[in-house]
């Protein structure tokens, strides 16, 4: 059981008391049992509530010295991200994070000397195999988590040393089709992925299970009104990362990432797509290419229209360039 449902049945049984004392032996029994059944409808919601965070946070301090408060950060700590298993050993994703800097792969990042502000978040997360090092003024050293496509992994596994080595304290998220991220040995990816945890046994490996994959296809249909599948599209590692990190982080900072009019700005900054990639096709004649392919494109507007509408509820900031929400 998690430390939240006790406390929930530590207040309750004060309450019994109080309440019981004054009455008599039948009156009590009564409502001692309605009162059980009722906590346990509490204890079964809270369980099974997607967010059980949003409940309990009204009751909860904000004082940093507050004991609820250390509690609220252990419970949090502990929450595991069940769409995310590790491998080998098939355990949940437990990582949480206060102010999550999601550091985009795109040209935008260039030239702006983010990089301070980019370290000094509680978490880090970078996209794919996006390098540090000699872009450091721009976007950072630290790395907390990476979100990598399974067309990725093979450019990390280039580097493995570098990335499952050195990294060790990186947490890696692969996401991926079932038919290249199958366990029965005939998934191509997650074998590449289940050799490089053998040889380096430190290095923190989670892959998306189908579920998950399948949540964030039902999410795109949800918002956009079109499948997926249908519409002949791939979803982007973006959409893949923003939604793991509305789940785990307090707060997000996305940087370098454009919105979805950008592209038809008069007199918008062109940058190459990716900002370790110099010289490649600019940022919006690639967007623009994906989005109108009729199949195996991303939609990277459409998206980012999406990702405007998650920011009025959930607490994500873009910088570089900045969005205007209202
Ligand atoms: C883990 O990473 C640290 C820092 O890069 C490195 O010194 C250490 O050797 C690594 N451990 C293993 C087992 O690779
Ligand atoms: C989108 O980006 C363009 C170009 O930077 C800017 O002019 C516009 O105000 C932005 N729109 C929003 C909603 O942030």
């Amino acid at each position: 059981m998690k430390p939240g449902n006790f406390r929930s049945i530590g207040c309750s049984e004060s309450g019994v008391f109080d309440v019981g004392w004054k009455l008599t032996w039948e009156k009590k029994s009564v409502i001692a049992t309605s009162l059980i059944a009722l906590l346990s409808l509490f204890v079964l919601v809270v369980n099974y509530s997607e967010k059980p965070y949003f409940l309990l946070q009204p009751m909860l301090g904000h004082s940093l010295s507050s004991p609820w408060m250390l509690f609220r950060q252990n419970h949090k700590v502990y929450k595991p991200h069940v769409g995310y298993i590790s491998i080998p050993k098939q355990e949940p994703l437990k990582l949480h994070c206060d102010v999550c800097s999601v550091v985009s792969s795109s040209g935008q990042m260039l030239g702006q000397g983010a990089g301070l502000d980019i370290d000094h978040s509680s978490c880090i997360w970078r996209m794919n195999s996006a390098p540090t090092r000699g872009f450091e003024r721009d976007v950072g050293r630290r790395t907390t988590l990476r979100m990598v496509s399974h067309t990725s992994v093979p450019l990390l596994l280039q580097r493995p040393q570098h990335f499952f080595g050195q990294a060790n304290d990186t947490v890696y998220v692969v996401w991926g089709p079932l038919r290249n991220m199958r366990q029965d040995g005939k998934g191509i990816v997650y074998n590449m992925l289940r050799q490089a945890a053998e040889n380096f046994p430190q290095a923190r490996i989670f892959v998306t299970t189908e579920e998950r994959m399948n949540y964030c296809d039902k999410v795109f249909k949800k918002e956009t009104g079109k499948d997926r599948i249908q519409s002949g599209s791939y979803l982007s590692t973006g959409w893949f990362t923003l939604i793991l990190a509305m789940d785990m982080c307090k707060e997000i900072h996305v940087y370098g990432m454009i919105n979805d009019t950008y592209c038809k700005t008069e007199g918008y900054r062109k940058v190459p797509y990716h900002y370790y990639e110099a010289g490649s096709r600019d940022e919006c004649a690639e967007y623009l290419l994906h989005e109108s392919a009729p199949y195996g494109g991303h939609r990277f507007i459409t998206e980012k229209a999406v990702f405007a509408k998650w920011a009025k509820t959930h607490n994500i900031k873009f910088f570089n360039p900045e969005w205007q929400l209202s």
